[in-house]
């Protein structure tokens, strides 16, 4: 099969983005990770990506701050030099723009930790745990132009225990997310995401639902 290259956008730890090349690693996923770029030049990510010699890249957006459209444009040029043909939000702490959605249109992934459509934007564990929710979970979703509003690929869902803090669900749900990332860029590597409005329908085979109904 044709291997998907993928652009993985980073700012931090890159737990997501490990996940997604110890996948391509042992055979699990139909792709290659063509560039890393960061936001930020101490980001851990670079490094797991220099360590198997992905292209790192620091596309610093200092004196971008009111020029968002500017700064993709510039991500968008770096992403087609290295042939990307799928771009993969991993811990990305930037909003994007139409520039970028309409060079890669439905062809922008996110992971989002919490199932959506509840709980968007930032430190949302902890507003799962605030609200009282008896389930949380992560979403991998189609990026449009809203805040984390796109069209839902897979969901995986982990219970919320009286015990917990942020960090421990936080780390359940992680674990999760990085079952969920791999699978959905494999059903896009196979062809078999089909966008319908809001509804993204996952051709033959099993779906998400089967797949990643509760996870302990
Ligand atoms: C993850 O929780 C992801 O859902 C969110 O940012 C975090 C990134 O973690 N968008 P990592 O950098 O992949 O470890």
């Amino acid at each position: 099969m044709k291997k998907v290259k993928l652009g993985v956008l980073v700012s931090g730890r890159g737990s997501n983005l490990q996940t997604i090349i110890d996948n391509i690693e042992n055979g699990n996923l139909a792709a290659e990770v063509a560039v890393v770029i960061s936001d930020q030049a101490d980001a851990y990510a670079l490094e797991r990506a220099r360590k198997y010699d992905i292209a790192a890249v620091q596309l610093s957006a200092k004196g971008y701050r009111a020029k968002r459209e500017e700064y993709d444009a510039l991500l968008v040029g770096e992403l087609r030099k290295y042939g990307v043909e799928l771009v993969c939000l991993a811990g990305f702490m930037r909003i994007i723009t139409p520039v970028l959605i309409k060079a890669y249109p439905n062809r922008v992934m996110n992971i989002h930790p919490a199932l959506l459509p509840a709980f968007p934007g930032l430190h949302v564990q902890k507003a799962a745990l605030e609200h009282g929710v008896k389930f949380s979970g992560c979403t991998v979703h189609f990026v449009d132009e809203g805040m984390d509003t796109g069209p839902i690929i897979i969901q995986a869902v982990v219970p919320v225990l009286d015990a917990d803090t942020e960090d421990s669900l936080s780390g359940r749900i992680l674990t999760q997310e990085h079952k969920i990332y791999s699978r959905a860029i494999q059903l896009y590597a196979e062809g078999r995401l089909k966008v319908e409005g809001r509804r993204v329908m996952i051709r033959d085979g099993k779906t998400s639902a089967d797949e990643f109904l509760i996870n302990p």
